[in-house]
């Protein structure tokens, strides 16, 4: 029937049909990515479009390893950091590109009560667990399944993390879809248990849109549509307060420059974070995939659009940079040289009842889906 169709339409239009679905189309490649010092092989799997978008996701963590695109000239560059190898992933500790999990951001006390039993964690930082632990989903190997290219290119990684892992009840089955066509990266993490249990999985990829060697993004606009954020204390756990953005530092809800409130010493939060690093509470309803932050690049013309169905979002200004990491290109990474947006349930939510549930029962599923559209804008 197809066939009758085309012969009736005229050659040059089908064929321009073709190559414009040609041109659309995305294509997904498997590459090797070196080994663990235990010899373990580390594949990466590579989405491109005819935009000049690539990325590049290594089994390892199921991590995010580069992300090119075009500047307003047409330039390719990556505005990700990250390391050039497999083991400086696991060696390292600022989670590049990670997919973070069981539970992303921190649990205080690295411990939890659900349906009357307390769970303890494996602790990692001061006496809570951050990222899910030691042995976070940043550290295992993820299986890679189902590749395809066409006019979306997609790739599947998945994990079993078993009862009792890391401290946390339930086997949990978890999948990580990233996929590209003409307009998104897109990330789908999507989990399933066989007991209650919490998760919070998310991806933590540090941008800089002027590329990962390109020094501060104290320059970069930033937009975030929520009126709240969430005070933490000493230990960067959320107070419990939400409070209002207006009229402080962590007012970004129309494009702000990341760095203009960055050094404000009067600020209790911005000195006890040596930066940001809040949850902001995202103003529209979660559930549903959504605008939810911007991000934009003067010297570049490099936007980035932000969409995810997360209540919260986690803004980090790469405050724990100190110029001892040696990033994929061999620059040094200095603080603020990067900026994680990290949509997720609230940091300390299942010790926090007032908060969005993080409760995953059998028979349900956990979503998290997170959409990076690139652009760029004229001078
Ligand atoms: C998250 C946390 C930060 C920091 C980074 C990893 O973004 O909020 O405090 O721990 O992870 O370095």
């Amino acid at each position: 029937m197809l066939e009758m169709r085309l012969a009736r339409i005229p050659a040059a239009f089908v064929c321009t049909a073709l190559l414009a679905r040609a041109a659309c189309a995305a294509e997904a490649r498997t590459v090797p990515f070196g080994k663990l010092p235990d010899g373990t092989a580390i594949e990466a799997v590579e989405l491109s479009n005819a935009h000049g978008v690539r990325v590049r996701v290594l089994t390892l963590g199921a991590t995010i390893q580069s992300l090119v695109m075009p500047d307003r000239d047409g330039r390719p560059g990556d505005i990700v950091l990250g390391y050039a190898t497999a083991p400086e992933y696991l060696a390292g500790t600022q989670y590049f590109g990670a997919t973070v999990g069981r539970y992303a951001n921190r649990i205080a006390g690295a411990r939890f009560t659900l349906d009357g039993r307390t769970y303890v964690l494996a602790a990692n930082e001061h006496g809570n667990q951050l990222h899910g632990g030691p042995r976070g989903f940043n550290k295992v190997v993820w299986r890679l399944g189902a590749v395809q290219s066409g006019p979306t290119a997609a790739a599947v990684l998945s994990h079993v993390s078993p009862d009792g892992d890391q401290g946390y009840p339930g086997t949990l089955r978890v999948s990580a879809r990233f996929s590209l066509d003409e307009h998104e990266l897109r990330v789908e993490y999507r989990a399933q248990t066989d007991k209650p249990t919490v998760v919070n999985i998310t991806n933590h990829s540090y941008f800089n849109l002027a590329t990962e060697s390109g020094g501060s993004i104290l320059d970069a606009r930033l937009t975030i549509h929520a009126s709240r954020y969430m005070p933490i204390d000493a230990g960067l756990i959320p107070t419990g307060e939400l409070r209002a953005v207006a009229g402080t530092a962590f007012d970004f809800r129309n494009p702000t420059p990341i760095g203009l409130h960055i050094r404000d010493g009067r600020d209790e939060q911005i000195v006890l974070a040596h930066g940001y690093d809040h949850n902001f509470v995202l103003d529209s309803a979660s559930g549903t995939l959504r605008p939810i932050a911007r991000l934009e690049d003067p010297r570049s013309g490099r936007v980035l659009d932000l969409l995810a169905t997360a209540p919260g979002l986690q803004f980090y200004s790469g405050n724990f940079l100190d110029g001892s990491v040696v990033g994929k290109s061999g620059h040094t990474y200095r603080q603020s040289d990067g900026v994680c947006l990290e949509p997720q349930v609230f940091p300390n939510s299942p010790n926090e009842p007032r908060f969005p549930s993080a409760r995953l029962d059998p028979g349900g599923e956990y979503r998290n889906i997170i959409a990076y559209r690139l652009s760029t804008e004229g001078r």
